[in-house]
């Protein structure tokens, strides 16, 4: 007996409905959480620190068409408060594995800091593409963004980072020293702080591997050859699999 045969579907979009051969055109962030880049320790220091910085209004660092939207306050980015820290947390990146496997970063804007008290919020808005070093020529194409939450989420209510794409939108509040990696191509807003504050350091990362998707795909790879490693070390496949990792990589990196 025959296998009853699927009926053929008459137009594109019937198809599209039954065999949604490619999700491509759907837009769905990939968003990697990286616990405890900072130690409780760490973000103790920045946080006394940051007491002592002054606080200039974030709208003045914003192109013309996110400043509107921008109601937050910011340390300048040239302070020697925030060049410290800043240097810290870069320090405390390059030692992060998790961070460069997801991030596969080539550069980097230099961690800023930014705090929201009640009434103050980011409405939404996507990232601007290039980025200036702060000091220095360089420039940055902001593949990634990424925000290290500073405070604990029990010191404030509101100030979710919210990241809209085809599922909907999806509220971030992390504990304090975690990160959220997030592609900078993505809308995305602050909601407004009620009660607290909730300080944060923000940067953009530059990527070898440009494309969200293929990054995605690399870093999936590389966590579950990291996992094998540690269930069966040494097996040979590993170091087979290993190879495609890398082979990959070179065919899609882009170092400049
Ligand atoms: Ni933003």
């Amino acid at each position: 007996m025959r296998a009853r045969q699927p009926r053929a579907a008459s137009g594109r979009g019937r198809n599209a409905e039954y065999y949604p051969l490619s999700t491509r055109s759907r837009f769905t962030a990939m968003m990697v959480r990286i616990p405890n880049v900072l130690t409780q320790a760490q973000v103790q220091a920045c946080r006394q620190a940051l007491e002592t910085a002054p606080w200039i209004e974030g709208k003045l660092t914003a192109g013309s068409l996110t400043a509107p939207r921008k109601n937050n306050m910011q340390v300048p980015a040239n302070h020697p408060i925030a060049r410290r820290l800043s240097e810290m947390i870069m320090e405390a990146l390059k030692k992060n594995a998790m961070f460069m496997r997801a991030a596969l970063p080539v550069r980097l804007i230099p961690p800023l800091f930014n705090r929201y008290t009640p009434g103050e919020y980011y409405g939404p808005h996507v990232d601007a593409t290039v980025q200036q070093v702060w000091g220095v020529n360089d420039r940055v194409r902001t593949d990634l963004s990424a925000t290290l939450f500073l405070s604990a989420p029990e010191e404030y209510d509101g100030g979710e980072l919210t990241i809209t794409d085809d599922l909907g939108e999806r509220p971030i509040k992390l504990p304090a020293g975690d990160l959220v990696l997030y592609p900078a191509t993505s809308i995305h807003h602050v909601s407004p702080v009620t009660r607290g504050a909730r300080i944060a350091s923000f940067f953009w990362v530059q990527s070898m591997v440009r494309d969200d998707n293929l990054r995605g795909l690399l870093f999936e790879l590389g966590t579950a050859l990291a996992q094998f490693e540690e269930a069966v070390p040494g097996n040979p496949a590993i170091t087979k699999l290993t190879g495609v990792y890398f082979n990959l990589f070179r065919l899609w990196t882009d170092t400049n």
